[in-house]
C-alpha cells in the first residue's frame, strides 16, 4: 500500500515525500508541474536513496487519476496540489476555484470510487482571517477570507468535512499550516518561486543572493511590538513531519480531525530580517513600504492539540529556518534551473 502525494514535486510536498520515505512508506507522487520541477523528486531520491513513483498528471484530469488509482494500491492521499499565490488569486478567481476546488472534487470522487477514503489536506491559517485573539486554537472561529485563494481553503475544509459527515468511513485530516520557510538540511531541495516572490523568506534570500536590490517591508505601523507584521514561521521539515504524524489519525480511523501546525511563537518581519543577518552574516537592505492589502497585524498558532493528539511539535527554531533557507538559496541561486 502506498501514500499518494498530490503536488508532491512542490515545496512542502517534496519535503514531505522525504519524511514519508524515511519513515518507511511507499510513496506515489502526482503533479502537473505547473509550479514545480521534476528535478525536486530526483533530489528527493538522492536524499532518501529510494525511488519515487511519479505521474505527471492534473487533478482535473479524471482519466489520468483513474489510471493511477487502478494501477497503484493507494491507502491514503496527502493532498498538496493547488495554486497558492494570494495576489494572483485576486486577479484570476475562476482559475483558483477551478483548479483548487473543482480539482479536489474530482480527486475525491475518484478516491471514493476506488474505496480510498483517507485524505490529509493542506489548509492554512488564512481560514482564521483576522483573528479576535491570538494564539489561535482549532476552536477559534473561521472568518471571512480576504482573497479567493483563502476562500478555496476555507471552502475545501467545509466540503471535506461535509463529505466525512455524510460517510463516516472517511478520515479527513485538515492541517492548518502557519508560515512554512526553511529547506531540507542538505540544501538540495527548497522553495522555488516563479518570478517575484510573494512571501517574505524567499524575498529575503533573493536579496541576499543579489537577485533583488532590497526588501520592501509592507508597513511598520501595525499593532505589534515593532510595528511590522508578526507571523508564526515553521520549518518546512517540521511541517513535513506533521503529515507523517497525522497518518496516525488515519490509521486510528479518527474521522474528522483539524490541527494547527505552527511553532506557537510569533516573529515580526524585522525579527526575521535580523535573525537572517545574524545567522548568515549577509546584510539585507530594506525600506519601509505601504501596507499590503489584506495583511493582518499578527497571527500565531496554539499547536497544543497536535502535540497532545499526534505527538508532534516543531523541533527547529527560527535560526535553523534562516540557515537552511540560505543554504538552499546560496547553493541553488536559480532554484532547480542550476
Ligand atoms: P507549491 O506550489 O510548491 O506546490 C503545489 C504543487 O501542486 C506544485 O508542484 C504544482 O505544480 C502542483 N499543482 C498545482 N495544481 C495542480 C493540479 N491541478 N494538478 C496537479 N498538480 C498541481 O506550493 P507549496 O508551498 O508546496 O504548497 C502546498 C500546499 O500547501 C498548497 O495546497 C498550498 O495552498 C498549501 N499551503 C501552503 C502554504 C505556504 O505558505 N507555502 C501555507 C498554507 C498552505
Ligand atoms: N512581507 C514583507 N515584504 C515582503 C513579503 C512579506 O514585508 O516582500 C511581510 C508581510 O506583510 C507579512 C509577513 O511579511 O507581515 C509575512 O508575509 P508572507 O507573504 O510571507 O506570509 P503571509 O502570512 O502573508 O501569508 C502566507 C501565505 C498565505 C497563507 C499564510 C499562512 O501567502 O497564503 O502564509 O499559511 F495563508
Amino acid at each position: 500500500m502506498a501514500i499518494l502525494v498530490t503536488g508532491g514535486a512542490g515545496y512542502i510536498g517534496s519535503h514531505t515525500v522525504v519524511e514519508l520515505q524515511n519513515a518507511g512508506y511507499d510513496v506515489v507522487v502526482l503533479d502537473n508541474l505547473s509550479n514545480s520541477s521534476e528535478k525536486s523528486l530526483e533530489r528527493v531520491e538522492k536524499i532518501t536513496g529510494k525511488k519515487v513513483t511519479f505521474y505527471k498528471a492534473d487533478i482535473l484530469d479524471r482519466e489520468a487519476l483513474e489510471e493511477i488509482f487502478n494501477k497503484e494500491q493507494i491507502e491514503c492521499v496527502i493532498h498538496f496540489a493547488g495554486l497558492k499565490a494570494v495576489g494572483e488569486s485576486v486577479a484570476k478567481p475562476w482559475e483558483y476555484y477551478q483548479n483548487n476546488v473543482a480539482g479536489t472534487l474530482i480527486l475525491v470522487d475518484v478516491m471514493r470510487q476506488h474505496g480510498v477514503k483517507n485524505i490529509i489536506f493542506s489548509s492554512s491559517s488564512t481560514v482564521y482571517g483576522m483573528p479576535d485573539a491570538i494564539p489561535v486554537t482549532e476552536k477559534s472561529p473561521k472568518k471571512d477570507c480576504t482573497n479567493p485563494y483563502g476562500w478555496t481553503k476555507s471552502m475545501l475544509e467545509q466540503i471535506l468535512s461535509d463529505i466525512q459527515k455524510a460517510d463516516p468511513e472517511w478520515n479527513v485530516i485538515l492541517l492548518r499550516y502557519f508560515n512554512p520557510i526553511g529547506a531540507h538540511q542538505s540544501g538540495t531541495i527548497g522553495e522555488n518561486p516563479n518570478g517575484i516572490p510573494n512571501n517574505l523568506m524567499p524575498y529575503i534570500t533573493q536579496v541576499a543572493v543579489g537577485k533583488r536590490p532590497e526588501l520592501g517591508i509592507f508597513g511598520n505601523d501595525y499593532n505589534t511590538p515593532d510595528g511590522t507584521g508578526v507571523r508564526d514561521y515553521i520549518h518546512v521539515v517540521d511541517l513535513a513531519d506533521g503529515h507523517v504524524k497525522a497518518l496516525k489519525k488515519v490509521q486510528e480511523n479518527a474521522g474528522l480531525c483539524i490541527y494547527n501546525l505552527g511553532t506557537g511563537v510569533g516573529y515580526s518581519v524585522l525579527d526575521l530580517v535580523k535573525t537572517f543577518e545574524e545567522t548568515t552574516g549577509v546584510k539585507i537592505p530594506y525600506s519601509i513600504k505601504e501596507r499590503r492589502a489584506g495583511d493582518i497585524d499578527a497571527n500565531y498558532a496554539d499547536a497544543t492539540k497536535a502535540k497532545e493528539e499526534l505527538g508532534w511539535e516543531a523541533k527547529y527554531g527560527v535560526k535553523e529556518m534562516c540557515a537552511d533557507s540560505w543554504r538552499w538559496q546560496s547553493q541553488n541561486p536559480n532554484g532547480y534551473e542550476d
